[in-house]
């Protein structure tokens, strides 16, 4: 057998898509964690900020000096990069010998060949069908607690600043079926949690013979596979979340209570520019809707700061939006210009560099005093943790995840990775939960 090394950037459904891609390819590569012995390495990787891009470069070049020393080494690029530069990154980095684009991974194995016969390959056709369907992912990257499941693919929002409907192609959901014999596998090998993943989970619609079974129908479907295994999803645009769905995650212990709802802008103004389709009003309406249905449910967003034309009363809304929800956590960005997107073609990156800089800062410094205030809540009350490990700082710790996604850390005891433990907070950071079993 041959080795294969595989770096994943970008989101979580990289993560899985590296996982199918390991499968893929598991007649002849096992999967090493040694990238100087390895005799293939795919590098998976994300457009979504130019600095993601600008990382991958940097990492390719890197790779030069290990390909000098092993001149039979190959490596190919994949995922969302490898979409968008199609075959130009192949000219523009040397180190390369191959690039496939998210929907060809059936194809890997060819285009390893031909890169082995010495002939620069690519494959960046979109499909408006592959899912990867009866691929059962190799986990390679997975902790044995907490593993992923893709349940569909591509995006068909084209949020005007955003890259990936490009990257990823049209919105395709998988097979119920496919869906639930891989939780089941999970369970089997003994997971305790699976996330249900797609760039907009809500959307999820499989149809046949005029069945259809929407997102809420799939989550209750795999949240009856057994109590003992916790249910995640992510993520979710605001549009498109149920109160179907959210009553159903009020009605299920082992369906977490978080919801990750991406808001990226506070002002109506600013999310027409974005082309989100709901006004602060509609969102603020939706937040109301699962506080009311599931009042112990945290809630997430990304945001994002200095978008074209951004007034600093538009600024101002994000951050009095961000206080009125109360977010438990926030992915927060500097708006990055990617090229061909409806931004780019219709409006002018304008906001200064520094502006968008201290712009962000201060969405930063007030999410860190909102999830300060979020965990200090929590002081005094018990929660169920699900043990992930040994925590980083010290070996007689161990930490782990409440349902609302928060990480726990707690005294050792004789408890390991993937027992269900109550711990009763007593203290807390902006980060992190501390606390005792009890
Ligand atoms: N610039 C900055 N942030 C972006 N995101 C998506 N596109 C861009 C961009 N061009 C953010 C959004 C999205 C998250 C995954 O990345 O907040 O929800
Ligand atoms: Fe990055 Fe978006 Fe592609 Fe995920 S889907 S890898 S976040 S560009």
């Amino acid at each position: 057998m041959k080795k294969l090394f595989i770096e994943t950037y970008g989101c979580q459904m990289n993560v899985a898509d590296s996982e199918v891609v390991a499968s893929i390819l598991s007649n002849n590569y096992t999967i090493t964690d040694d990238e100087q012995s390895a005799d293939l390495i795919l590098i998976n990787t994300c457009s979504i900020r130019d600095n993601a891009e600008q990382r991958i470069h940097k990492r390719l070049r890197e790779l030069a000096a290990l390909k000098k020393r092993s001149p039979k080494l190959l490596v190919g690029l994949l995922g969302c990069m490898a979409e968008r530069l199609k075959k130009q990154i192949l000219d523009e980095e040397p180190t390369l010998d191959f690039v496939a684009g998210p929907d060809t991974y059936r194809s890997l194995p060819n285009l390893i060949e031909e890169a082995a016969a010495g002939e620069k390959a690519y494959n960046v056709l979109l499909s408006k069908t592959e899912t990867y369907d009866d691929i059962m992912p190799v986990r390679y990257a997975a902790n044995g607690v907490s593993g992923f499941i893709s349940i569909m693919r591509g995006c068909d929002n084209f949020c005007s600043y955003c890259v990936v409907p490009f990257t990823r192609g049209r919105e395709r959901s998988r097979s119920p079926k496919t869906i639930l014999d891989e939780a089941r596998q999970l369970l089997a090998d003994g997971y305790k949690e699976v996330t249900l993943l797609g760039q907009n989970v809500n959307s999820y619609h499989y149809e046949v013979d005029g069945n259809v079974t929407t997102f809420a129908q799939l989550m209750e479907q795999v949240a009856l596979l057994s109590p003992q295994l916790r249910v995640r999803f992510a993520t979710s645009h605001p549009k498109d979340i149920s109160e179907e769905l959210i009553r159903v995650i009020a009605k299920y212990p082992n369906v977490c209570k978080f919801v990750h709802l991406p808001v990226q802008a506070g002002s109506t103004s600013m999310l027409q520019r974005m082309n989100r389709v709901y006004t602060r009003e509609q969102y603020l309406e939706k937040i109301e809707t699962i506080k009311r249905l599931v009042p112990e449910c945290a809630i997430a967003t990304d945001i994002i700061a200095g978008f074209c034309g951004e007034t600093e009363e538009e600024h101002q809304a994000t951050l009095s939006l961000m206080r009125e929800v109360g977010y438990s956590y926030a992915y927060m960005f500097k708006y990055s210009l990617r090229e061909n997107t409806y931004a780019t073609t219709h409006f002018e990156d304008d906001i200064p560099e520094d502006l968008k800089t201290k712009r962000l800062e201060e969405i930063i410094a007030l999410q860190q005093q909102l999830s300060l205030e979020h965990n200090r809540r929590d002081i005094g009350k018990t929660f169920e943790v699900l043990v992930e490990g040994v925590s980083k700082r010290s070996e007689d710790q161990l930490f782990g995840r409440t349902s609302q996604n928060k990480v726990a850390v707690f005294p050792k005891k004789n408890y390991k990775k993937g027992d269900y433990v109550m711990v009763e907070i007593e203290s807390c950071t902006a980060a992190t939960l501390i606390g005792h079993t009890v």
